[in-house]
This record gives structure tokens, sequence and C-alpha cells, in this order.
């Protein structure tokens, strides 16, 4: 079978990681993946999720399989917490990982609506291999202005006037990766009227709720098309604010024009959940409802969720401040404007594989850094490899 195949080239985030771990040297930081670190450089359990592991090693009575949508109280958070309230027009399945939400709506859209979906230029490097995967033509909208390091809104908007009925367009929620740059909430409002007036729906990925500015704030995207009355679908991931990232937890919610459609829409869900991976693996959405149920719980996940958010913030501002500090050919204040977990640092190819080869710094080809991997012990050998970099001659 696999004789005359070539192989598959690593994959561009998790692949690094690979690469990472077999490095021999012994000072080698990771800055690929998206994986928050605490200031030691371990990526913690929260205290509210091992607590509500503890709940349910005590009370679990069951390894049956789960029903196909995952449980109903898990769809109920699930909408709590991406619209503020439960959608009566809108259906939620409970799915592997941010990824997996993905997947199933690229299906649906195949399948019922869209066969090309456009995403931003640039955009996370795997919803080109998902969506291909599934069959859909992927078209790239402009989004990020590499001079002014800010979003290009004139090309976005006149992309978006011109994406033909019937195409769906992938939105990053918040926390745009790689590039940080979000847009803003009267911008989503055009973006939302926009859809509608050029019947065009959307894919809203929402891998980052709480990262941005809270999990309230977060939400202004979703709130947009919410209010617009168009049909639109959220892939939500759990990974990040959660860091539930193993656990594969995440949701597709399809909203649609009426409460009857989404009758319809939960009924597909389910059957193209059930061909791809059968029903979704239960631990993940079990400590997120049993959190999310719990006063107590979630109050303390929120605290956790604001002090993951302010250590990035503070490790952006290290950043910025060690790089101008070593007189990098930049101005380098545009690294506490981004949101999320990532900068998108400008750094070129020949850049990052220098920072790779002679310094066993790893960072995505794009010249994406993860800020969350930055800790006090690591910062100022990060700052000073940068900046080599940054000052070569080309
Ligand atoms: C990332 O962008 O690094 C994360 O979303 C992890 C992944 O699966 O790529």
């Amino acid at each position: 079978m696999w004789k005359n195949v070539e192989a598959a080239p690593a994959d561009a985030i998790l692949g690094l990681t690979e690469a990472f771990k077999n490095d021999p040297r012994f000072a080698k930081v990771n800055l690929g993946v998206g994986v928050y670190k605490d200031e030691e450089g371990h990526t913690p359990i929260l205290t509210s999720v091992k607590k509500a592991e503890k709940i349910l090693l005590e009370t679990e009575n069951t390894k049956s399989y789960m029903p196909i949508a995952g449980e109903a109280a898990y769809g109920t958070e699930v909408q709590k917490m991406i619209f503020g309230s439960v959608c009566e027009r809108s259906a939620t399945i409970h799915t592997p990982g941010g990824t997996g939400a993905l997947r199933v709506a690229a299906e649906l859209l195949r399948n019922f609506s869209s066969k090309t979906i456009w995403v931003s230029n640039p955009t996370w490097a795997n919803h080109n291999n998902i969506f291909e995967a599934a069959g859909l033509t992927v078209k790239s909208y402009p989004y990020y202005d590499a001079k002014t390091k800010d979003l290009d809104a004139a090309g976005f908007f006149d992309a978006l006037e011109n994406i033909p009925a019937g195409d769906c367009v992938l939105l990053h929620a918040c926390c745009h990766n790689p590039s940080g740059v979000d847009i803003s909430a009267d911008q989503w409002k055009q973006v939302a009227s926009i859809a509608q007036k050029k019947g065009w729906s959307a894919l809203v990925d929402f891998a980052y709720q709480g990262f941005g500015e809270s999990i309230e704030a977060d939400r202004v995207g979703v709130e947009a098309f919410l209010a617009s009355e168009t049909d639109f679908m959220v892939a939500s991931s759990f990974s990040k604010n959660f860091g539930l990232y193993r656990e594969r937890t995440g949701a597709l919610t399809a909203v649609a024009a009426a409460p009857a459609d989404a009758e319809t829409a939960i009924s597909h869900l389910k059957a193209t959940a059930r061909v791809l991976y059968s029903n979704p693996p239960a631990h993940g959405g079990q400590i997120i409802t049993t959190i999310l149920q719990s006063e107590e719980l979630s109050n303390l996940w929120k605290t956790e969720l604001d002090a993951m958010r302010e250590r990035i913030a503070q490790a952006r501002a290290a950043l910025a401040e060690g790089l101008t500090e070593r007189g990098v050919p930049m101005d380098c204040s545009f690294m506490t404007r981004q949101k999320g977990m990532f900068s998108f640092s400008g750094l070129t190819k020949d850049q990052v594989n220098f920072l790779k080869d002679e310094k066993a710094i790893y960072i995505v080809g794009s010249g994406r850094i993860n800020v969350a991997g930055l800790t006090p012990g690591n910062m100022a050998g990060v700052c000073d490899a940068v900046a080599e970099a940054m000052n070569q001659p080309a």
C-alpha cells in the first residue's frame, strides 16, 4: 500500500511540537502550538477542572455510549456560554474538539449549502486542510495588513461585499489566529449586515472565548449575527479556556432562521456526527457541565481564566519592551494591541528557521509566536534571540 506513496509533510503546528520533543538541546523553547503555560512553563490543570473531576469520579456511574449529540445539559451550557442564554432557534452538538466541530460544519455545508468556503488571509493552518478534506473549495479574503500590522479594512469589506450568495465565510469570533487582530463591535455589525444583504452564510470559529476581553465581551461577533437573524454556525473549542486540550472538547451550534428549522438542523448534525465518530468522548463535556452548573465552580473557573488572560497580557508587554530595549528595527507596540495567545511577529521564514536551527526556539513558520509560552525564565533569552534574528543582514 505505501510503496509508491510520498510521505505527508509534518503538520505546520503539531509537527513542530514533535520536532521540539526530538531536539536534544537542553535550553529549548516551544512557542509554536497554542498552549497556555504558567510562569514555571507548565500547562496546568485548572483547579475548577480538578474539582469537577473529583465530583465526576464519585458520581459517574456508567461508561455506556453518549447520545450522538452529547448530553442535553452540555448543549444548554454551551449555548448560555456563547450566546448569554439559550437560543430557541439553534441546535448544539458536543464534538471532539473545535476541529471536530469544524469538520461536521464542513460536511453540512457541502451537503446542504456552500461548496465554497472563504477563510481569512492568514488563518489557522488547519482550516484549509479540514475544509479541503471535506470536499469544499477554499478561497481566501484579505484580512491582515502586514504593513500596518492591523486589519486591512478596505480589502476585507470589499471582499465580503463580493462573496457570492450561498458561499460560506469562516470568521474568527475573537483572538484571530494567527494575527491577534480582531474587528470591532461596529465592524461585526457591518459584517453581519453584509451577510444578510448578500446571502452568504457564516461559520464562526470560537476557540478563544475569554482570552480576548472576557467571556461576555468576546461574544460580540456571535451577538451581531444573532441579531441579524441569518443562519450561521458556531464552532466552539474549550481546549484553551478550560485548559482541556487533550480531552478534545468542543461543540457545533447551528443557528437557523426559526425553531422548526433548528429541529431539522439537529437531525443532520446528528446524522453527520454518527458517520464521522459516532458519539463524542464524554469526559471533557462532563467537566464543563459540572463546572458551569455550579455557581461556586464557575466563579472559580472565571477567576482562573482571568488570570490566564492577564498573564498573557503581561508577557506581551514584556516581549514588546524586551525587543524595543534590544533595538529591533520595528515599532513593537502592535504586540500589546493583539488579542489572544499569539503575536504575529513579522518574523520572516529565514528568521524563524534561524531561531529553530541556531537557538532552539520553535515558532510557527508564519512568524506566529505563542506568547502564552513565554515565561520569566525564558523571556530574556527569547528577546535576545529574536533581536539577533531581526538585526541580522538579510
Ligand atoms: C494552535 O493554533 O496552535 C492551536 O489551535 C492548536 C492546534 O491544534 O493547532
